[in-house]
Order: structure tokens, then C-alpha cells, then sequence
């Protein structure tokens, strides 16, 4: 693999919050600087930016933004303020957990330095230097979970996977794919099936943008086609991401992964979720009670303004749906392939 410069999905620029529109690629890259909290919140619900771990980031960087441009007169009353910004953030996509996990380290360490007497200014400086700290860390977290999922993979094989787990959805490498351009890196020769990923297509949009930009050779394939897949070709494992983890290990992630997973528990393939340990939500004993995101019926009833299906028929369109743990060969993390039931405390740091 070229060593490709990492994508910049989202970044910080002069209290600016710059992303990657992925609502354009893979025809044009361009960039949003995005001014307020409404734009963000915007970006976020639009997809402009999107997957668990990036609009974590996001979410961080626009709690910063927002200290940045609110003002007052005592620490309390202004912490107040910009966790009230700071809501609006975290509710602008319910499933993943990492947005509002991200968010509300933030506002947690205003409280703290508030406690300890520290003013608005200082405030304001903090809250910037933690978002800055959740994307360095992104970063960091791909790269280890890069290292341990490569370890699954054979020295060459084919790997299935859904939606978009890559650059884009992370600050760094990425989770599923990032393990790709991990076992790629290490010499390994992986060929990777794209499901394409209805209704929004980040499948085939943007894994097949990513892995054709690192010169990994890949196929996008419709999401009905993963069984036959598995009946006809010799498959290695599917690797997914994750918007949300329980503790008993039942995963949420995009709409169709559920399918995947029971297609490649009938045909006996290893199915691996590959996620940062910020995606777990240990407070949930199981996946029931998971916000299930659900978007608009336009996106399933018609692309890019050209209707597909008849004027006056609905649609129901889900985001996201729960795998069971036990469809789940293992959780790939930052502190490797992990089963529930998950420690709390790390036992080893990325
Ligand atoms: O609706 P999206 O595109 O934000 O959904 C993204 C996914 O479901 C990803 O698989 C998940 O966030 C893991 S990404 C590292």
C-alpha cells in the first residue's frame, strides 16, 4: 500500500470545525468549514460527516467551538450555557455512542477546572485542548486496532464488510477497514466485497473510494448478495464497526449487518466487530434497549431527488439494527480481541 496520507474527515481550523463533505465523494472532495453549532449539528444529521468514532470527534470539537463563542460572567452560569450547545450536539444522531461519550468528556472537564477555581478563559482553552486530545487519540486507537484485527486475517484471503469503517468514519485509519489497511501494510494480500450499503450507499461511495485510493482491490456487491457470496466463494471473515456495544456484547450497527451476521453464521464464517473501547455503552446490559435511529423515507423512496419507487408509497428506513453477541466470533478494540463479559479498566493502554 502507498503510505497515503491520512484522510482529514474532521480537523480543527481557527475555531472553525473543517470537514470532508462525504455527501459529495466519491465525485468531488470538499471541504465544510462549519461556523455554529446549528451547522454542525446539520453536518451531522445530513451525514456530511458520519460514523461512530468521527462524529465523536465532531461532537468534541463543536462543544470547544461553542465554549469559544459563548460568553458570561461566572464559571457556573457559563458552563450552563455551553452544555445547553453541548445537548443539542449530542442529540443529533441517537445511536452511536461515541458522539455523546465525546461530548460530555468534555463538559465533564469544564466542571472539573470549574471546581478548581479556573475561569472562563481558561475554561474556553481546555475545552479545545480535550477535543484535541479525543481526535489524537482517534487516531491512536485505529492504529492499534489496525494491529490486532490484522493478526485474524490469513497472509492472503477475502474479507466481506458493510458500510463505511475507514478513514472517513474515524480520525485515523479506521476500525473494520483500518484492520484491511493494517493486514495490507504488513504484506498481507486481502481482497476486500463492499457490501454497498442501502440506502446511502457508504459502501459503495466510500469503502470502495477508500480501498481503490489505497490500491487495495476490492467488490462492491448489493447487500442481498453476501449469502450467495458465502455459497460460492471461499470468504475469511466479515469485519464490521459499531455504533454501539452493550456489555453482553450485542452490537448496533448501519441497517443490514444483522443479515450479515446470520448469513455468515449459516455458512460458518468468523464475524469480528471491530471497535474502539468509546463505542462500548457498559451501561446497557444488553442491545434491547438501544436507540434505533430512524431517517427519512426519501432516502429509501428515491436517489439524489430521482424518485425510484411509486409517488404515495412509503417506507420505513432504519439506520441501524442489533446483532446478538452470539452471532459475534470476537470485539476487536484498542486493547484486542476482546469477549464480554468486557473488563471496565483497561489492562493494557493502546
Ligand atoms: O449512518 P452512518 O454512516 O454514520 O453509519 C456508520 C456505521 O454504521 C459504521 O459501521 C459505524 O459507525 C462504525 S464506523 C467506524
Amino acid at each position: 500500500v502507498p503510505d497515503l496520507e491520512i484522510l482529514e474527515t474532521v480537523r480543527w481550523r481557527d475555531g472553525v470545525v473543517r470537514i470532508l463533505d462525504q455527501t459529495r465523494l466519491p465525485a468531488e472532495e470538499v471541504y465544510l468549514d462549519l461556523a455554529t453549532t446549528a451547522e454542525v449539528v446539520d453536518a451531522i444529521r445530513r451525514l456530511a460527516v458520519r460514523g461512530a468514532p468521527a462524529i465523536g470527534v465532531t461532537g468534541a470539537l463543536a462543544v470547544a467551538q461553542a465554549a469559544a463563542q459563548i460568553g458570561g460572567h461566572s464559571a457556573p452560569e457559563w458552563i450552563a450555557r455551553v452544555q445547553e450547545s453541548a445537548r443539542v450536539v449530542a442529540e443529533a444522531r441517537p445511536t452511536a455512542v461515541n458522539l455523546r461519550w465525546a461530548v460530555d468528556r468534555v463538559v465533564s472537564v469544564l466542571w472539573r477546572a470549574a471546581g478548581r477555581g479556573a475561569g472562563i478563559e481558561s475554561l474556553q482553552g481546555l475545552a479545545l485542548d480535550e477535543a484535541q486530545v479525543i481526535l489524537a487519540e482517534d487516531l491512536a486507537l485505529s492504529a492499534a486496532m489496525g494491529r490486532h484485527g490484522a493478526q485474524l486475517l490469513p497472509e492472503e484471503g477475502r474479507v466481506l464488510t458493510h458500510c463505511n469503517t475507514g478513514g472517513l468514519a474515524t480520525a485515523g485509519g479506521g476500525t473494520a477497514l483500518g484492520v484491511v489497511f493494517e493486514a495490507v501494510r504488513q504484506g498481507k494480500r486481502i481482497f476486500v466485497y463492499a457490501d454497498e450499503t442501502r440506502p446511502l450507499l457508504q459502501g459503495a461511495r466510500l469503502t470502495a473510494w477508500e480501498l481503490q485510493r489505497a490500491g487495495i482491490p476490492c467488490a462492491v456487491l448489493c447487500d442481498g448478495a453476501a449469502a450467495w457470496l458465502f455459497r460460492t466463494s471461499p470468504i475469511d471473515a466479515v469485519l464490521v464497526g459499531a455504533d454501539r456495544v452493550a456489555a453482553n456484547g450485542d452490537t448496533a450497527n448501519k441497517i443490514g449487518t444483522l443479515s450479515v451476521a446470520l448469513v455468515a453464521r449459516a455458512f460458518k464464517v468468523p464475524f469480528f466487530v471491530v471497535a474502539p473501547r468509546s463505542s462500548f455503552d457498559l451501561s446497557l446490559a444488553d442491545g434491547r434497549v438501544i436507540a434505533i435511529e430512524e431517517r427519512d423515507p426519501e432516502e429509501v423512496l428515491s436517489w439524489q431527488g430521482v424518485r425510484s419507487a411509486p409517488e404515495g408509497v412509503d417506507a420505513w428506513n432504519p439506520a441501524f439494527d442489533i446483532t446478538p453477541a452470539g452471532l459475534v466470533s470476537g470485539w476487536v478494540t484498542e486493547r484486542g480481541v476482546e469477549r464480554p463479559p468486557f473488563a471496565e479498566t483497561p489492562e493494557t493502554e493502546a
